[in-house]
């Protein structure tokens, strides 16, 4: 992180609002949005999720991730100091515990996923993806994603680049790659939408998309938009936190906050009318879980001009927004391991690194060894994403608004926002909705979410 400077606490600083919003940026938009929003909303019953998915970003997702900016700006440390510092001799600390745990588990499934987008990469540049028929594109993904060994090696490799950028700190490689890839990903994405709406028989998957369905509603589809809202916008862990601790005063919180959300919701939207209409046009299960997107897109490529070259780049692409996603997942854990610890960055990095791989070896057989061990009735993979995205981010979430609302206050949030010079013209009804709405709707979605 060099792009940052020192403030009077002595802790690095954004040297620029783009760095900021670019870093934060970066860290929502990712898997979740290319890989994993079309996912859900295929096993979901298309529009209706995404009403629900937008209701939930703006009525718990943009509210929250203002406060835990804000709780990153004051606490100026890693998310277990970060609760300490401002409520010493509490209970709070164990929010980043949560946090803490959460990276791992999240991360250990992320890069076996971000693995396969590698080998899709290598497959497209040379020619094995070409011209598929999408009953073949199934069978060569089940192929790649069911051997023991080959997509170990990706989720190694991906592994590899994630310590080494957490190590080395976001230098000015990654950092002007991503300034200049982001835009040709929207590009590219904005593209691959219009060739998938124009297929043969993708209106249905378009009405299916938009056309909300309200009787596909059930609590289990809520929980999973609450679970996609906290997974895409990185929130419940403390890694939107922990980007706020390095926000100077000056920086107006909420505005960041609308930003970053609506880039990343455009993103996701996006990605979904690049998979569902071809999905419908190509006669696919919207509901084929993780494989998704990996059976549909070589059909897309293969219905396209220099399909071969377009698949090499767009699958570039996704590796480097999911290498920006993953750097901020390994951050937490490495900052609390140096911070608490006293641990330095190499030693934490690749120790935490190497165990996160490991955890991932699982997921990764799931798919093929070990399909038939079911844990809760869910493949291993599944069963880490629900239990991390569908529990462990709301939970932390929960405990994280019942913290500002309520232990730290929102009038001292709102101090700490408007500190300096900054207006924020909504504070009475966000106050509301942290104190009383957020608490409420999230107890209820995860209680009713679970014994139903
Ligand atoms: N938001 C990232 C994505 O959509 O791919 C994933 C993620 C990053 C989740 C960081 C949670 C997190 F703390």
């Amino acid at each position: 992180m060099e792009n940052k400077h020192e403030n009077h606490e002595n802790r690095e600083q954004w040297g620029s609002r783009l760095g900021f919003i670019l870093a934060a940026a970066g860290s929502a938009i990712g898997l979740g949005n290319i890989w994993r929003f079309p996912t859900v909303v295929g096993q979901s019953g298309g529009g209706a999720f995404i009403f629900l998915y937008l209701l939930i970003i703006f009525v718990i997702g943009i509210p929250l991730m203002i406060g835990e900016l804000t709780i990153g700006r004051r606490g100026k440390r890693n998310i277990v100091g970060a609760f300490q510092k401002i409520k010493p001799g509490g209970p709070w600390w164990f929010i980043g515990a949560l946090g803490v745990l959460a990276g791992f588990v999240i991360l250990s499934f992320y890069s076996v996923i971000a693995g396969w987008g590698i080998a899709y990469m290598f497959k497209f540049l040379t020619g094995q993806l070409t011209g598929l028929e999408p009953g073949q594109s199934a069978d060569i993904f089940g192929a790649l994603a069911s051997s023991p060994v080959e997509p170990l090696i990706w989720h190694a490799i991906f592994m590899a680049m994630t310590i080494g950028i957490v190590i080395f700190g976001i230098d000015k490689g990654i950092e002007r790659a991503s300034k200049i890839m982001m835009p040709i990903l929207f590009v590219l994405l904005f593209v691959l939408a219009i060739r998938s709406v124009t297929l043969d028989g993708a209106m249905e998957g378009v009405l299916w998309y938009i056309t909300p369905d309200f009787s596909a509603i059930n609590i289990q589809t809520i929980l999973g938009a609450l679970g996609q809202v906290f997974f895409s916008l990185s929130l419940g862990m403390g890694a939107i936190m922990t980007y706020g601790s390095y926000l100077p005063d000056e920086e107006n919180i909420p505005s960041a906050a609308m930003f970053i959300s609506l880039a990343d919701i455009g993103i996701a939207i996006l990605a979904g009318f690049i998979i569902i209409p071809a999905v419908f046009a190509f006669g696919l299960e919207p509901n084929a879980g993780p494989a998704l997107i990996f059976i549909t897109l070589p059909a897309v490529f293969g219905s396209m001009p220099f399909g071969n070259l377009v698949g090499a780049l767009f699958f570039l692409l996704l590796t480097i927004a999911a290498l920006t996603s993953a750097i901020s997942l390994l951050e937490v854990p490495v900052a609390y391991f140096i911070d608490e610890l006293k641990w330095n960055r190499l030693k934490a990095s690749v120790i935490v690194g190497i165990v996160i791989f490991l955890l991932g070896i699982p997921s990764s057989l799931s798919q093929g060894l070990l399909s038939n061990n079911l844990f809760f009735g869910m493949e291993f993979l599944d069963f880490m994403d629900f239990f991390s995205s569908n529990l462990l981010l709301p939970i932390g979430g929960l405990l994280t608004a019942i913290f500002i609302g309520w232990v730290w206050g929102t009038r001292n949030t709102v101090d700490e926002i408007q500190k300096k010079g900054v207006h924020f013209g909504l504070r009475s009804p966000w106050g509301i909705i942290v104190q009383f709405v957020l608490p409420i709707v999230l107890l209820y979605i995860l209680i009713t979410g679970l014994i139903g």
